[in-house]
């Protein structure tokens, strides 16, 4: 860790203090020999677990054949296989295509080339609470200023943001289901008071927020956005980056909500954890760039490619939708009996295996218990447990456990977790004043 301070800038952020020597399904090993179970998936990229063995077959065959020709020098067939698979898995019966990139901040990028391109307009509205990436155009489209903007101003322009259907937190003081759902419906109001309809090329969402900290709105929220974008020719981009293949119970969060957005942007599991993603659309709309306007050295590397398509056939084989669904349900069952222990659980949300815990000080004022949630992390790391934290203000702790994980594994890590809960719940209302 000392040579990782000193060689690497604290800019890239460290979660745990885990050396990774090896890792098998849900189970992480370090340099010494400690065993983990992994309820990160180093953030929702191992879907199918560590090593996958269809997704390891993948590779080794592929690695035999050729590394890299760069798809636009040298074409290849498993580009072309992928880019069919994700066409015909994503949400929407019409025609559609697919392009393949590195990684999910430059596939979010270029669903917003493509749709400015296609609209002719510049603005890109997004959320509240959003994270798309940080490169200049995500981090613009992200929401949470400190560590992902402050510092890195001026932001790229024509991105108007608006609040995202956050219930425990609603940022006009509403009270879901009477509130009819005002925040999607605001967007009209935008139109109006901030940014004229007929300049904006599309609305970029995820379903479900990740970093935001896992907060899956109402099935409404979803249907009014997608209803105002159709009658104002608005795009309908979904970040499925995080979302994606299985995480909610379905291969995407949108058959959830049952919207069909016009661009789907997928990453992290899309190949088992090999560096990939894809911006996947309408054909027409995808065609809109000229050519050479789309692509990259890298991108849709063959290996990536052939692990994708492997990690896919994976999670339809094993049904893995349906497992994160039952995980979830498991998850969603213990939870609710810890949030009658410890007032520290403010909310239990998510969907499908894509489930958290908002802590907070108080459920009168839903203070963030941003120092608990940190010393809950730091116990499960004790423990045995790799554990991460969403959310604006920090208090989230969000499950990306890998599917493949096994009942006893993950019961296993539940107990850490509750014991983590325990411990500092323990030290939490003994540090809260006295009443008098
Ligand atoms: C919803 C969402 N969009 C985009 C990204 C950016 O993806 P990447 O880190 O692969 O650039 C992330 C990463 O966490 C994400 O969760």
């Amino acid at each position: 860790m000392r040579r990782r301070n000193a060689a690497v800038p604290r800019g890239v952020y460290n979660a745990t203090p885990i050396f990774a020597a090896r890792a098998e399904g849900a189970v992480v090993e370090d340099v010494d020999g400690n065993r983990y179970l992994d309820f990160a998936g180093g953030i929702g990229c191992v879907n199918v677990g560590h090593r996958a063995p269809r997704v390891l077959a993948a590779i080794r065959e592929q690695a035999d054949a050729f590394l890299h020709t760069c798809f636009s020098v040298a074409p290849y067939g498993k580009y072309v296989e992928l880019a069919e698979k994700l066409n015909s898995i994503t949400p929407g019966n019409f025609p559609k295509k697919t392009m393949l990139v590195n990684s999910g901040a430059e596939a979010i990028e270029n669903a917003v080339k493509i749709a400015r391109g296609y609209t002719h307009r510049p603005a890109i509205v997004c959320f509240e609470d959003a994270f798309h990436g940080r490169t200049m155009l995500t981090m613009s489209l992200t929401s949470k200023t400190h560590p992902y903007k402050a510092g890195f101003e001026p932001f790229a322009t024509d991105i108007y943001r608006i609040p995202y259907a956050y219930c425990y937190r609603c940022s006009y003081s509403l009270l879901y289901p009477a509130c009819n759902v005002f925040c999607a419906h605001h967007l009209e109001d935008t139109f109006k008071r901030v940014v004229a309809s007929e300049a904006v090329a599309a609305v970029v969402v995820e379903p479900v927020l990740g970093e935001g900290g896992f907060v899956a709105p109402p099935r409404e929220f979803f249907t009014v956005l997608q209803e105002i974008c159709r009658r104002h020719k608005i795009l309908l981009i979904a970040d499925e980056v995080q979302t994606g293949f299985g995480r909610t119970g379905a291969m995407f969060a949108c058959e959830r909500y049952w919207i069909v957005p016009d661009l789907l942007v997928s990453a992290k599991s899309i190949a088992g954890g090999l560096p990939l993603a894809a911006v996947t659309g309408r054909a027409d709309i995808m065609d809109t760039p000229g050519v050479g306007g789309l692509g990259g050295t890298f991108g849709g590397n063959p290996v990536s490619c052939a692990a994708g398509l492997a990690a896919i056939e994976t999670l339809e084989r094993e049904n893995l939708s349906a497992r994160a669904e039952k995980l979830g349900e498991r998850f969603d069952a213990r939870a609710r009996s810890w949030k009658k222990e410890f007032p520290l659980i403010g909310e239990v949300r998510g969907l499908g295996a894509m489930r958290a815990l908002e802590l907070v000080r108080s459920h009168e004022t839903r203070e963030p218990a941003k120092e608990e949630t940190e010393r809950v992390l730091h116990h499960c790391h004790e423990h045995g447990l790799i554990v991460i934290s969403s959310g604006t203000y920090g208090n989230v702790i969000r499950l990306l456990v890998p599917l493949v994980v096994t009942d006893e594994q993950f019961e296993e890590g539940l107990n850490v977790l509750e014991a983590a809960l325990a411990s500092v719940s323990v030290s939490h209302a003994e540090a809260a004043p006295s009443r008098p």
